[in-house]
This record gives structure tokens, C-alpha cells and sequence, in this order.
């Protein structure tokens, strides 16, 4: 018997960890997008939208990454009949880096396949849920929807079919995510994917690939000097990237010096963030902020844990 309506939460996170484009993310112990949903019988899908950056987020129902995993699985499961009355609180700020559209797209595939009685396992559901990526970026890319999903550090080992191996967290560290205020394109992520090269030569995917090794066997032997090697490492994505981030290796090069164990954009960017020792976090953080000011950037910096819980019912 399913039930008539559900509200869940889905964390922050952060894709990339540098070298690992498109298969590797964290989740964040905060903050979180709150999402209530009830299924109809009549009337058309709608989708209220409060909270962080809300103002922003005008476009339709249809196009909503919420209503749009959610329907997913609707049709997945058999149940498109049932239309989706949704109301979504951002926690997670839209366009910054931090796995917005992940979190309320996870949100909505975990909370209609909760409605419909689990009819979907977790890897259909996060199928649906990067169909919420997809409708907002244009790539259905699954590193930010994995671990907003659930929890901890996710790598993706495999698309076609999907496979996500769950890793724990590294004891001892924290994240400091800093957040510049710079004008954003509005279609951020897309145009953030637009300036990556279509190739590169062979001595560039060797750098990555050591800094790849770097970042999982630092995850898998809990040794965060490597993870943050690794985290640093990147020789492909980063310095694509950076040219949008006004003040980007400075911002990097001070997390180092203050003692980061690694530092790179935070997923699509424009949040950098730093792996320190959690002793070392606001020491860290505020070095940031300050190479930002000298490059006349104003920003914030947050601290946050690696958290192991995905979506769940609230
Ligand atoms: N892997 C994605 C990217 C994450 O870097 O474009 C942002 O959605």
C-alpha cells in the first residue's frame, strides 16, 4: 500500500575530488535540501521552491531536476499515472559547487521510490536520479547523486552498468569549503564542462592517473597525505577550470602553505576546497579567504565533516 506523502533531506557534496572527474564524491554533513512529496491521481506535476538561492531556481515542473528524477521512477516503476505535488527547501546553494541539483534530485528519486513502496533497488534509483542531473546540466553524470544518495565517499566503477563501491571516510580530517562571490553564468555547470578539452595528450593522462592512484589508495589505506596529493593533483580538469575562479592558485597555493593536506575546485566550481587535519581547518579556511581578498574577491569559508549518511526520511 503506498503511501500519500514523504518528506526526506539529501546532503551536500562534492564531486570530483580533483582527478576523479565524474566518478568520485563526498558527502557533507551538512548542509542538507529538505524535500516534501505527495502523489496524486489528477492534475498536472508542481514543484514549490524556498530557501537557499530559491529566487533563482524559476524554471518549470517539467524541468526541475526534483520532479524530473522523480518522475523517473514513476515511469520506471510502472506508476506514471500519478502526478507529483513536490515542495522543496533548498539547504545546498544552487550553482556553487556543492552538489545542489545532486541533492534534489537524489531527493526526489529516494522519496517517490519510498511513496511507491520500494519498487526500485538503489542502483535504478540512482539511474533516476541522474536523470535529474541530466536535466540540469545536460550530463547525466553520477558523481554528485551517489553520495548524495548514500553517504560517504562514492567512486563509480562502472556506467554501462552503473556500479558504486561505498568508501568510509578518512578519521582526522575535515573539509573547508570557501565560497567567492563571483558573477555566475546561469547555465554554470554546462559552460564549467564546455571549456575541458575533447582530448589530451598522452603524458597528461599519466599525471592523472598517478594523481587518481594517489586519491583512492589514500581513501582505501586512510592515509590523507596521499588522498591529498591526489586531491591536488589533477593536471586535466583543474587548470581548465581555473581560469573561471579569479584568484584560483593562490587560493590553492595558501591552503597548502597553511597546512591543507590537499586543495582543488569543488566540483564544477567556483567553492575551492581544502582536506586539512581538522585541528587545522579555520586556520586553512581563513588563509583562503584572505588570498581571495588580495586578489579582490570577497568570500566565506565553512568546515564541514565527510558524512556517511545519503538521502533519508525526516
Ligand atoms: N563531475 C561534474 C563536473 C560535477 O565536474 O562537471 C559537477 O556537476
Amino acid at each position: 500500500m503506498p503511501l500519500d506523502e514523504i518528506t526526506v533531506s539529501a546532503p551536500a557534496t562534492i564531486a570530483n575530488l580533483g582527478p576523479g572527474y565524474d566518478i568520485i564524491g563526498m558527502a557533507l554533513d551538512r548542509p542538507r535540501d529538505i524535500l516534501r512529496v505527495a502523489l496524486q491521481r489528477g492534475g498536472m506535476d508542481t514543484i514549490e521552491v524556498k530557501g537557499h538561492g530559491s529566487e533563482a531556481l524559476t524554471i518549470p515542473a517539467e524541468r526541475n531536476a526534483c520532479v524530473v528524477a522523480g518522475r523517473a521512477v514513476l515511469e520506471r516503476a510502472g506508476a506514471e499515472g500519478y502526478r507529483l505535488k513536490m515542495w522543496l527547501d533548498k539547504g545546498v546553494p544552487p550553482r556553487m559547487g556543492m552538489g545542489s541539483s545532486g541533492a534534489s534530485s537524489a531527493a526526489g528519486a529516494f522519496a517517490v521510490n519510498a511513496l511507491l513502496g520500494y519498487p526500485l533497488d538503489q542502483m535504478q534509483v540512482l539511474r533516476c536520479a541522474m536523470e535529474g542531473e541530466r536535466a540540469s546540466c545536460g550530463s547525466a553524470h553520477a558523481d554528485n547523486v551517489a553520495p548524495a544518495l548514500i553517504g560517504g565517499i562514492t567512486a563509480i566503477t562502472g556506467y554501462e552498468p552503473l556500479n558504486v563501491i561505498k568508501l568510509p571516510p578518512v578519521e582526522g580530517t575535515a573539509v573547508v569549503e570557501v565560497n567567492p562571490r563571483i558573477e555566475l553564468a546561469e547555465e554554470k555547470t554546462k559552460l564549467a564542462r564546455e571549456v575541458l578539452p575533447s582530448s589530451v595528450p598522452l603524458g597528461k593522462v599519466v599525471g592523472q592517473m598517478e594523481a587518481f592512484a594517489s586519491l583512492l589508495l589514500g581513501i582505501v589505506q586512510k592515509d590523507a597525505a596521499l588522498m591529498g596529493r591526489g586531491i591536488s593533483g589533477d593536471v586535466i580538469i583543474e587548470p581548465a577550470r581555473a581560469k573561471l575562479i579569479k584568484g584560483f592558485n593562490d587560493v590553492k597555493r595558501a591552503a597548502i602553505q597553511e597546512g591543507a593536506h590537499g586543495a582543488t575546485i569543488s566540483g564544477a566550481g567556483p567553492t575551492v576546497f581544502a582536506l586539512t587535519p581538522s585541528e587545522m581547518a579555520d586556520v586553512v579556511g581563513k588563509a583562503m579567504v584572505k588570498a581571495f581578498s588580495a586578489n579582490s574577491v570577497k568570500s566565506t569559508y565553512a568546515v564541514y565533516q565527510c558524512s556517511q549518511e545519503g538521502t533519508k526520511i525526516v
